[in-house]
């Protein structure tokens, strides 16, 4: 199939600049087996990624991790990346945006700054991330505003927080920032392996998207409320990445290049490494962006389904994981004949919380 598709050209190129991190986040999305992998780019390299990616046609860029922090040469890739064109963003931790760095960071043209919180008490964000940051992610929120640059605030949710939703809200408007993203856990890297102890119940979801629209009621335009949904619980999948080498592009520390962050996991799949191959060659022509490109790898039912156009047959990521088969329908559908499969998981995640909680470390990721 490679090479039968012209695709179109990517619009986010995501910079999983490293895999290292400060903290030991136990629904953190980077892979297992991270700390296994090659060698980060260098700050050449990684010029050149993003040279290759523009001219591409990308137009946003991420810089991600891990904490892309940890990198020194951030502010030259961020200069790099504006001079090129791109609207950058930083996803962060905080950790390490100290008053010198965010200067640093203004002055090479960063646009946006997606801050994490775990939770809004400082019990809760420090367990889960098995770090005393809480106080230090507040301060973070403080210089990000004194930038003036706009603030996403990300908390992921599960069943330790979602009864604080109402209060994660009030410290989003507390600190200002202009958009909350309250996203809902994807069971994937380090929260497959944590599944039981994050799965919440109906009840609570529901309690809390009740939270979300009075607060978004109350106040506007504001701070907007994003609620990523709960696709264990939904009848419909995801349109994960919005079909498979669409319009994403990921690249990893190492320089392996993934239509999905996730998709190191997936069995089979040779994935390209930008060092080994020029960019447009990869987004258009290699197997691994066509596996799952467009309809034709589909089966029934997603093949005859008139839905498919929305959600293009779900999350890869996610079938795999459910049916060990990447090219499934993703159970999450009702229509799928594995739909019982999810339904089961989460009748049963109570019973399993006797199984330890797993912290993402660095020792972890060695033995998996
Ligand atoms: Fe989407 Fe496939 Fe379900 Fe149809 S059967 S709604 S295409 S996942
Ligand atoms: Fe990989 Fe959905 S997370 S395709």
């Amino acid at each position: 199939m490679a090479g039968s598709i012209e695709a179109a050209p990517p619009l986010w190129l995501l910079a999983e600049l490293t895999y290292r991190c400060p903290l030991h986040c136990v629904f953190c999305y980077n892979p297992l087996r991270y700390a296994q992998t090659g060698a980060e780019l260098s700050t050449a390299q990684w010029v050149e990624v993003m040279r290759q990616a523009r001219a591409l046609g990308a137009a946003q860029i991420g810089f991600s991790g891990g904490e892309p922090l940890l990198r020194d040469d951030l502010e030259e890739l961020v200069q790099e990346a504006r001079s090129l064109g791109f609207y950058t963003n930083l996803i962060t931790s905080g950790v390490g945006l100290t008053p010198a760095r965010a200067q640093r960071l203004k002055h090479a043209g960063l646009d946006h700054v997606q801050l994490s919180f775990q939770d809004s008490t400082r019990e809760l964000n420090d367990f889960l991330s098995h770090t005393r940051t809480f106080e230090l992610k507040k301060k973070v929120a403080a210089i990000i505003k004194q930038h003036d640059w706009p603030m996403v605030m990300n908390c992921v949710l599960h069943r330790h927080n979602l009864p604080h939703v109402d209060k994660i809200i009030e410290m989003a408007l507390e600190l200002g920032a202009e958009y909350l993203e309250l996203a809902n856990t994807q069971y994937y890297g380090w929260a497959w392996l944590n599944r039981d102890h994050l799965m919440p119940t109906r009840e609570q979801l529901e309690q809390a998207e009740a939270v979300v629209w009075r607060y978004r009621e109350q106040i506007g335009s504001r701070c907007r409320l994003l609620f990523v949904v709960p696709d264990y619980f939904e009848q419909r999948p995801k349109a994960c990445m919005n079909g498979w080498g669409a319009v994403f592009l990921s690249i990893a520390p190492d320089g392996l290049a993934m239509p999905c962050h996730n998709a190191r996991d997936l069995p089979g799949l040779q994935l390209p490494n930008v060092c080994q191959q020029p960019l447009a060659e990869i987004w258009q022509r290699s197997a691994a962006f066509n596996a799952y490109r467009g309809e034709d790898w589909m089966h029934e039912p997603c093949r005859s389904c008139d839905e498919r156009h929305k959600d293009f047959g779900g999350c890869r990521c996610q079938a795999f994981l459910l049916t060990g088969d990447a090219a499934a329908t993703d159970p999450v559908c009702s229509k799928s004949p594995r739909h019982d499969k999810v339904l089961q998981l989460v009748r049963s995640a109570p019973e399993r919380r006797h199984i330890p909680i797993v912290f993402r470390s660095d020792a972890e990721s060695r033995s998996l």
